[in-house]
């Protein structure tokens, strides 16, 4: 089927791609040219684990392209709306800017029967207003929420756990027969991992948006909780990751998502959150998420925790010393830096008086570009030469796998403070290093 996919960032450049992968005839539209040229000549605009391939692969099979020319959706019969929907500066609210002038931009080019697919993470209530902008063309909207994680963002799209597809429904909540039409066609967009047996949810447009930032904020609370208990075990001498071990045994609980240390960052989590107590403000409903300001707030008091136990290893100050930071990103295996902790911490650290060197794996030039103040090392051994602590931000495997006498060779003072309680603390402390973590003893 021929599709076009609009907005070029992580979610559509992914899903253009395997879109593609699956056997569609895909044009990927974005205003940013130089996004647009890396993906033409196949390069991924940012780091991705198996994008390339897939970019590569598909390219070659001419199934895919790309443009910054809005009028190459001519002829396409589904449309995928993937632009980002990014918090607004200065308030909690997402910023509607670049759905709106997408839905704007694809108008004109929209023929009776199209079916346009929301796939940004929007207030609720947004795919309700789209549908009625739309009506005129003739084309039907689905609220199609997407999961994927980045660095596992090709398999999340290919292999997802879930479909959710949000359809217009009549008085009666039935979904009405243009509805049924759109449905047929986004089947036979997915058929590959649909035959997979893929579970998919039928809902309203109401529940299909709403699914999603439910998910993130269940997400986000369940890593808040287990960092409110590090709280609890710093104040009693308890292992939070034990706690963690302990409590994940109940299958109602879970262990997933519960490792304790610098808490959430990246462009999804801390923004969604913030924009869906902003939207229950609006709906009067507010009360309902009062405690996703306490999830946000545990979050950020976990970054001020790691500059204090920094602080108390550097011997009460750190003004003049010298921080080593592994990891830049927000998490491994991608080289977002977005409301990264580590970067935050490692930010705050250098306001505090320190020299920092930041090191990671991928996210250096966006760090650069994010934090000029900071100082960067594109190798582990040269960011700790002569530091006075090291901390670990993000838990790249490359860092899991240190080993404590190469450092401890290197650095001026043997102290380790793992932000992510990903180290051995036995390992570290028979190598002679002072061993520091969130919420561990
Ligand atoms: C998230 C959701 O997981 C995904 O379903 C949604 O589509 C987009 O937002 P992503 O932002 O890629 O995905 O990252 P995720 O893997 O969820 O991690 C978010 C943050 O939480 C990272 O900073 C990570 O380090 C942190 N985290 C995660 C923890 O601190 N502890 C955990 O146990 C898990």
């Amino acid at each position: 089927m021929r599709i076009s996919v609009i907005g070029c960032g992580y979610l559509g450049a992914v899903h253009a791609a395997a879109m593609a992968s699956l056997g569609h005839e895909v044009v990927g539209i974005d205003v940013d040219e130089r996004k647009v040229e890396a993906l033409r000549a196949g390069r991924a605009p940012f780091f991705e684990p198996g994008l390339p391939e897939l970019l590569t692969e598909a390219g070659a099979a001419g199934g895919l392209s790309f443009g910054t020319d809005i009028s190459a959706v001519e002829g396409a019969k589904v449309h995928f709306v993937c632009v980002g929907t990014p918090q607004k500066k200065g308030e909690f609210a997402a910023d509607m800017t670049y759905v709106d002038s997408s839905i704007a931009a694809l108008t004109p080019y929209l023929r009776p029967g199209d079916v346009v697919v929301g796939k940004s993470t929007v207030p609720v209530g947004t795919a309700e207003r789209l549908a009625e902008q739309l009506a005129p063309t003739g084309a039907t909207l689905i609220w199609n929420p997407e999961f994927l994680r980045e660095g596992f963002a090709v398999e999340d799209t290919l292999h997802p756990d879930r479909f959710v597809y949000g359809l217009p429904t009549d008085d009666e909540g039935v979904v009405t027969p243009e509805g049924e039409a759109a449905k047929a066609q986004l089947d036979e967009v997915y058929a590959t991992p649909l035959a997979d047996d893929t579970p998919l949810v039928v809902t309203d447009y109401a529940t299909a948006q709403l699914v999603k930032v439910a998910a993130n904020s269940f997400l986000a609370t369940k890593i808040s909780f287990i960092n409110a208990m590090a709280e609890l075990c710093e104040a009693t001498g308890g292992d939070v990751t034990q706690l963690a071990d302990a409590i994940g045994y109940d299958a109602r609980i879970g262990r997933r998502f519960l490792n304790a240390g610098l808490g959430f960052g990246g462009g999804c989590l801390p923004k969604d959150i913030r924009a869906f107590m902003a939207r229950a403000g609006e709906l009067g409903v507010d009360q309902a998420l009062t405690f996703l300001r306490e999830v946000d707030s545990i979050n950020g008091r976990r970054r001020e925790r790691m500059v204090d136990l920094a602080r108390e290893v550097c011997d009460g100050t750190l003004v003049g010393k010298r921080i080593a930071v592994l990891g830049a990103t927000f998490k491994p295996n991608s080289d977002d830096i977005r409301d990264s902790p580590a970067l935050s911490v490692a930010d705050s650290l250098e306001k505090a008086g320190a020299h920092v060197v930041v090191t990671d794996p991928q996210g250096i030039e966006n760090a650069r570009a994010a934090r000029p103040n900071l100082s960067y090392a594109q190798d582990v051994l040269d960011a700790v030469r002569d530091a006075d602590a090291v901390l670990l931000g993000t838990e790249w495997s490359e860092y899991r796998a240190l080993d404590p006498d190469t450092l401890g060779a290197l650095v001026a003072g043997k102290h380790m403070l793992d932000g992510r309680n990903v180290l051995d603390p036995a390992q570290w402390r028979a190598a002679g290093w002072t061993y520091r973590a969130l919420g561990r003893p």
